[in-house]
């Protein structure tokens, strides 16, 4: 744990989209989950991207719908709270494209694998709020190159922020995965990284995934991360 007794400790939080299931938003590998009704490679690969940019889009449409009816749960809600007590000592990274951790008050977020609520062009780079509904050849505000795409990150495309990740792993006290199967690299990685600069590492799942962690908390995160929350803040 931290340096000194009194100290609070530094912790990276990573969440996966177990954080979001009680949301109402679809996890990828449980049952019936996004990736047992859509091919990955159809509608989360660059190359199914250019295939068929329509399905792509009809893919990522969907999603932007389901989340503008979803809210945040409990357990965004405990992470906005722990980060607003904690500032300098949190870092919330997610695997997660939904906004509900900035929905629920999180500043600062992490999104190492895109948002759905962004869009970027492919021509140009330029990143800016997409809106609800997507098309190919929509042309992009900044430079008119029909080549617009959600920004979001694909499977054998590089994810964001992976310095500034490294950093607050190798700094970290603690890591919390929350809500994620670990079976997508380079997130999944985190808990050795975070283990190997001697901080403690803690699984809070409905069920443990991996022998990985020191610690293990099983259950629904609505219920187990505010428990854990009050345990640092109270
Ligand atoms: N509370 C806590 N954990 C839950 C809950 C819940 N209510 N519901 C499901 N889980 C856990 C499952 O046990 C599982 O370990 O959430 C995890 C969901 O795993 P995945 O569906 O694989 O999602 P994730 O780990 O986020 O996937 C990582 O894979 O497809 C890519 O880019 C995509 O970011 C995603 C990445």
């Amino acid at each position: 744990m931290a340096a000194d007794k009194g100290a609070f400790p530094r912790i990276v939080i990573l969440t996966g989209a177990g954080v979001s299931a009680e949301s109402g938003l679809g996890t990828f590998r449980d049952k019936d989950g996004l990736w047992t009704k859509y091919d990955l490679e159809e509608v989360a690969t660059p190359q199914g991207f250019a295939r068929n940019p329509a399905l792509v889009h009809d893919f990522y449409n969907a999603r932007r719908a389901n989340l503008l009816g979803a809210a945040p749960n409990a357990a965004h809600d405990a992470l906005a709270r722990l980060q607003a007590a904690r500032p300098a000592a949190v870092t919330l990274v997610t695997q997660n494209v939904d906004d509900l951790h900035e929905r629920a008050g999180a500043q600062d977020v992490i999104h190492m694998h895109g948002e759905l609520m962004r869009a970027r062009c492919a021509a140009c780079g330029h990143v800016w709020d997409a809106p609800q509904v997507m098309a190919p050849n929509d042309p992009c505000p900044a430079c008119g190159a029909p080549a617009t795409r959600p920004d979001v990150v694909w499977f054998g495309e590089f994810p964001y922020h992976m310095d500034r990740i490294a950093e607050a792993l190798a700094q970290a006290d603690l890591f919390v995965a929350i809500g994620t199967s670990g079976q997508v690299y380079p997130a999944a990685g985190f808990v050795e990284e975070a283990a190997m600069s001697g901080a403690r590492t803690l699984e809070l799942n409905l069920e443990p995934t991996t022998a990985r962690f020191d610690e293990h908390r099983s259950g629904p995160a609505s219920r187990i991360v505010p428990a854990w929350v009050a345990e640092l803040l109270d």
